[in-house]
């Protein structure tokens, strides 16, 4: 029976936390989880969720992980805690790790996160920040494999705006050996410094491109992924955005130019007729909902991984 391995990092902040070994091992004891392979009990452990910004998926799908696994979780948000009182991250983070064994934190400064962990005396995991959703990424990788079976010669593309979502999709991506194609508006694209980490450890594969037209991004594809155009803390951008993000939709023109078995995924929740028809969210190449499942047999697997 395959036995979840501790991870040579503490905290899973970043995409990057893991090596690609470690990636694939969490997606091979999620798989596990998924199948009912595998039974572990962490009995009494404690997951503390902290959610600075609104969230369905991460939070529930969390939750009833911490629950599968036997332990327990407790959920705070500014309005509930002293964090919206403005207690010191330092102060927060030393209370917090000495009730729980483990935290998952939302919010918006990856740098307030990396606080979290730094005082932090427990594995402190990213939930969500402005620059990076590691905990989707893994399960969006785990819903690519379980369609192709490995990575070789997998070509992503993801359409819309280099948010966090892209962020995360692009370091995996790198860290797996995917081919990412991104295509953006100008002025949209993602975090220069991800993409910098990333094409280091892609070298000289050429697998990484960024580009503006849609059309040409999505030829061949296997993966058609797109997010939405005006994520949480943007609102004051969004009358731009649904501008400048006008010919970013994920229809029936863009799969038409796919490889023929592409599958489409969302990390959820999707506006349709902004990022993508209805037609398409709906289609039979729609793997939107296996994936959002996924979100829980992954982050199973990563606290069984981080708390053994
Ligand atoms: N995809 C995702 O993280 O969804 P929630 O915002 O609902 O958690
Ligand atoms: N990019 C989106 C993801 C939501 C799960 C946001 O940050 O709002």
């Amino acid at each position: 029976m395959l036995n979840p391995i501790k991870l040579a990092s503490k905290n899973f902040l970043s995409s990057l936390d893991t090596s690609c070994e470690e990636f694939h091992h969490i997606l091979e004891i999620a798989k596990n989880f998924k199948n009912k392979d595998l039974n572990i009990k962490l009995k009494e452990k404690v997951l503390g969720l902290i959610f600075d910004k609104s969230s369905t998926r991460t939070r529930v799908s969390f939750q009833v992980a911490m629950s599968r696994l036997g332990g327990t979780t407790v959920d705070l948000n500014p309005t509930t805690s002293q964090i919206g009182r403005g207690e010191p991250i330092r102060d927060t983070a030393r209370v917090l790790s000495r009730y729980c064994d483990v935290l998952a934190i939302r919010t918006f400064k990856q740098t307030d996160l990396e606080e979290y962990a730094k005082w932090s005396s427990k594995p402190v995991i990213n939930a969500l920040t402005d620059l990076e959703h590691p905990c989707q990424a893994l399960a969006d990788y785990m819903t690519i494999k379980e369609e192709f079976v490995d990575f070789k010669n997998t070509v992503l593309t993801f359409i819309g705006d280099g948010n966090n979502v892209a962020n995360s999709i692009i370091l995996c991506g790198a860290l797996l050996g995917v081919e990412i194609r991104i295509a953006c508006p100008k002025g949209y694209e993602p975090n220069s410094l991800v993409i910098k980490k990333a094409l280091e450890i892609y070298k000289d594969s050429n697998l990484l491109k960024i580009t503006n037209d849609p059309n040409t991004a999505v030829l061949g594809a296997n993966v058609l992924y797109t997010d939405v155009w005006t994520s949480m803390g943007d609102e004051n951008l969004k009358e731009d955005k649904d501008k400048n993000f006008d010919k970013f939709t994920i229809d029936n023109n863009l799969v038409s130019k796919a490889n023929k078995d592409a599958i489409i995924l969302h990390c959820l929740p999707a506006y349709r007729g902004k990022e993508i028809t209805n037609e398409a969210f709906e289609s039979e190449k729609s793997r939107i909902f296996q994936q959002a499942e996924n979100r829980m047999h992954a982050q199973q697997a990563l606290l069984a991984c981080l708390l053994s």
